[in-house]
């Protein structure tokens, strides 16, 4: 029996057809798969097969277009993640499955609903990663002339967890009785209105759907500023970031455990996974050609206006063999603020051009991004794992199905075979195998 708590957690970071802004026009790739359920089942099954702990969906509220080539030149058209995974919850048995949600374009009802259905659907392997979004064009699909506050989004955030975990908490454990005799469908006494009445939301309760089977679905969080730290910190089970080193991997993790327990929490109930952009040669050299030929397939246009995006300024017009312009300080960003802020810091570190950054970004946007064999890759992880600046780590694939094959067939083994990693799922549930307690019933505890 391996010890649970020793072992990397990893989860696949999901989108098709990979990460690379110019995955699509990889010779090996079929981008008219987009769209594809086979393909997905597919990607899955391998997922699953490499004993990975989730698979995890990404997702936007608009489409790109800000800039000419978000239409013209990069892949916007995707599934809506919970329509999607609910599908691969019939064709995997044990993966988690995470879907991205976000709490400003959405009520709390509804996402409770959809997640204890996808977690009754899966058997527990449902979680829900929180974000608060980041453009102004999905303001702009949900009745809104721009996007709230960035520090307003977190407010909401933080009341939108509290009404979902009191709604899924509705519903004890026991409450459904099913008893043919009696004629007794529910412990009506076991079944609480949650009558939440708050700043941004008035919700009754209880949900038509009584308690997920893992308590709650498991919650992530992926912000960094301040108010991110702090709403994972509070409620989050599982953080995704973006680091760009491992000392500043190190010490976002100690920060995260320190606030954690300032909230009572223990260091083990927050599970930290950074991304990681790995491309697998068996030699280095392999390796590296292929990084290149991703990178040779970036469409000038296309890599300029996806960092224009993510910095949410538009660097048209400024000339790409030359520095960023002079920026606005972060306090003024109303998008995301952690990003913004690092892809700054790798530029004015590395005294990168505006295109060596564009290529830079278009490939692993900002997370470390490691070429070479496995072993190479296996070392690498091994060392933010063991040195503590990761519980694990959210995998990029660069191109799909290829990156994936070569992290499961290569990588895996590779880190099992330095027991680093689990031979075989040991639990069912997605809480299983990250490690997290079950949370128990409010109601039930206060019976105890
Ligand atoms: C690995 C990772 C995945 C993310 N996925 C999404 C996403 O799918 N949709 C989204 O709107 N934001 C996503 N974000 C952004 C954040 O969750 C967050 O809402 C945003 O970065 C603003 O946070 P900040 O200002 O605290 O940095 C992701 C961030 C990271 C690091």
């Amino acid at each position: 029996m391996q010890d649970t708590k020793r072992l990397m957690k990893l989860g696949l970071f999901l989108m098709s057809p990979g990460h690379h802004a110019a995955a699509w026009r990889h010779p090996e790739v079929q981008a008219e798969h987009l769209l594809d359920i086979n393909f997905y089942k597919q990607l899955a099954q391998t997922a699953e097969r490499g004993k990975l702990d989730m698979i995890f969906l990404a997702d936007g509220l608009a489409l790109w277009d800000k800039y000419g080539s978000g239409v013209s030149h990069s892949i916007t058209t995707r599934f809506e993640p919970l329509t999607l995974l609910s599908v691969l919850s019939t064709t995997t048995n044990l993966i988690g499955l995470a879907a991205t949600v976000s709490s400003t374009y959405s009520e709390p009802y509804n996402v409770a609903r959809s997640f204890a259905s996808l977690d009754h659907l899966s058997g527990g392997r449902a979680a829900w990663n929180v974000v608060t979004s980041i453009s102004e064009e999905e303001a702009l699909n949900f009745n809104r002339e721009g996007q709230l506050e960035h520090d307003n989004r977190y407010e909401r955030a933080g009341e939108f967890v509290e009404v979902v975990t009191g709604l899924w908490d509705g519903w004890e454990d026991d409450a459904i009785v099913l008893d043919k005799d009696s004629g007794q469908v529910a412990h009506a006494d076991k079944v609480h209105a949650l009558n939440h009445k708050g700043k941004y939301f008035s919700v009754r309760g209880p949900l038509n759907i009584s308690r997920p089977p893992q308590g709650r679905p498991v919650i992530i969080q992926a912000g960094a500023s301040e108010a991110g730290r702090e709403l994972a910190a509070q409620s989050a089970e599982v953080v995704f970031a973006a680091s760009k080193d491992l000392a500043t991997a190190q010490s976002f993790y100690t920060d995260m455990k320190e606030r954690a327990s300032k909230h009572g929490r223990a260091p083990e109930d927050l599970v930290i996974l950074p991304g990681i952009y790995p491309i697998v040669g068996r030699t280095k050299e392999e390796a590296e050609a292929k990084a290149r030929l991703l990178d040779d397939g970036i469409h000038p246009e296309g890599g300029l206006h996806l960092l224009s995006h993510f910095l949410d300024y538009d660097l048209s017009g400024y000339d790409v063999d030359g520095p960023l312009p002079a920026l606005p300080d972060v306090e003024e960003v109303n998008g995301g603020k952690s990003r913004y802020q690092l892809i700054r810091g790798i530029a004015e570190r590395e005294g990168l051009t505006i295109k060596q950054l564009y290529r830079r970004f278009a490939a692993a946007r900002g997370h470390q991004q490691i070429v070479g064999t496995a072993e190479e890759i296996a070392d690498h992880l091994e060392e933010w794992f063991i040195q503590k600046g990761a519980d694990g780590f959210n995998v990029m694939p660069p191109y799909l199905p290829g990156g994936l094959d070569d992290f499961v067939e290569l990588v895996i083994p590779e880190l099992q075979r330095r027991g680093l990693f689990r031979l075989e799922y040991e639990g069912r549930t997605l809480r299983e195998h990250l490690g997290l307690k079950r949370p128990v019933n409010r109601y039930e505890q206060l019976r105890s």
